[in-house]
């Protein structure tokens, strides 16, 4: 964990003076310019996915238990990280290897906009949580980032209710600790499990990408829940309104909202939809509105043509 938080310290670090604009990263990190076919994430998600029927639930392994020692809570000025002890990892669904649990952090908007990463046919939910395990023939993240599936991200929306998410308090809480930038604050393990839609588990998407953070390696498995997390009106607004990229004492104070990174093309990335997902059927009728939208531009524009000879 020492390992990583060094590693992970050194990127934040070096990308603090390209700021927060996403489209600039790529001035500091040439692997943060979206090339042709290249895999970035994050990406929206739609009815075009293939069906994978051997994708079933990961398997989560010390996730519903009190882990010992104790957890830490940051603020980098880019998130509000969770930076986990050893003892949990996620394996199978799919994934070639056991991947260790290293940290949990998350993505946000402001008080009127919505600020998830992966968008679910254009829509951007509230926030969304991701929780970053390290493939386990690795000892730090510097030498995964090599690797197209050296790290699994397990991406999970998240919604506002009127309820409080007890479990989500947990970190929520926390929070007033964590304002400014570089602030640091333990918090008691709690099992991680009871964050998730437990019931919803073996519903999700499959792709492969990049983190959404410099340096923008394409080293992701993404898994991608399809039924959010639930949290309260209150809760949103201490990650949106209570949070600053500053330090303390800095002259200017300027609140840490959209730390989320533009959406990238698919190119010919295969999406693939678990056995138990339900592939958005709502909006399973897109493709014929879209055809039928354009069958009429054709007739417009045919009966244009014909008027103007
Ligand atoms: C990561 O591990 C490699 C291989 O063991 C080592 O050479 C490198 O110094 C480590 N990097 C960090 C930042 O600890
Ligand atoms: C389905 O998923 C498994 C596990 O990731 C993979 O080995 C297989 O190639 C996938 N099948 C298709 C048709 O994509
Ligand atoms: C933002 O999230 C709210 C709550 O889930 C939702 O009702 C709204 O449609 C979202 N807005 C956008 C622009 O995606
Ligand atoms: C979540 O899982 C339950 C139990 O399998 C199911 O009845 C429900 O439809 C699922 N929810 C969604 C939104 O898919
Ligand atoms: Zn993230």
């Amino acid at each position: 964990t020492m390992i990583w938080t060094a590693a992970l310290l050194m990127m934040v670090v070096s990308y603090a003076d390209s700021g927060e604009d996403p489209y600039a990263w790529g001035d500091m990190f040439s692997s943060c310019h979206p090339l042709l076919e290249e895999h970035h994430s994050p990406i929206n998600i739609d009815h075009r996915m293939t069906r994978n029927d051997s994708l079933g639930s990961l398997h989560l392994d010390g996730f519903d238990v009190v882990q010992t020692g104790h957890w830490t809570v940051e603020n980098d000025g880019h998130s509000v990280v969770l930076q986990v002890s050893s003892g949990m990892s996620v394996s199978g669904g799919g994934l070639p290897d056991v991947y260790h649990t290293v940290q949990v952090h998350f993505h946000w908007g402001g008080p009127a906009t919505n600020g998830s990463e992966h968008t679910v046919d254009k829509r951007r939910y509230p926030m969304e949580m991701h929780i970053v395990n390290l493939r386990s023939i690795y000892p730090n993240l510097t030498t995964a980032l090599n690797d197209p599936l050296g790290l699994a991200v397990l991406g999970f929306f998240i919604d506002v209710v009127y309820a409080d998410n007890v479990y989500f308090g947990h970190i929520s809480q926390k929070l007033s600790s964590v304002a400014y930038k570089g602030q640091t604050t333990k918090i008691k393990p709690f099992p991680l499990i009871s964050l998730l839609p437990q019931h919803n588990m073996s519903q999700y998407y499959r792709y492969y990408g990049s983190l959404t953070t410099p340096p923008c390696s394409q080293a992701v498995v993404w898994t991608l829940y399809e039924v959010p997390i639930y949290i309260s009106w209150s809760q949103l607004a201490q990650f949106t309104s209570q949070i600053f990229s500053t330090e303390e004492d800095a002259e200017q104070v300027t609140p840490l909202q959209n730390n989320f990174r533009h959406i990238h093309p698919t190119f010919s990335r295969v999406i693939s939809a678990s056995k138990d997902a339900k592939l958005l059927t709502g909006t399973a009728s897109h493709p014929l509105r879209l055809s039928a939208t354009v069958l009429l531009l054709q007739i417009v524009l045919l009966r244009g043509f014909i008027s103007s000879l």
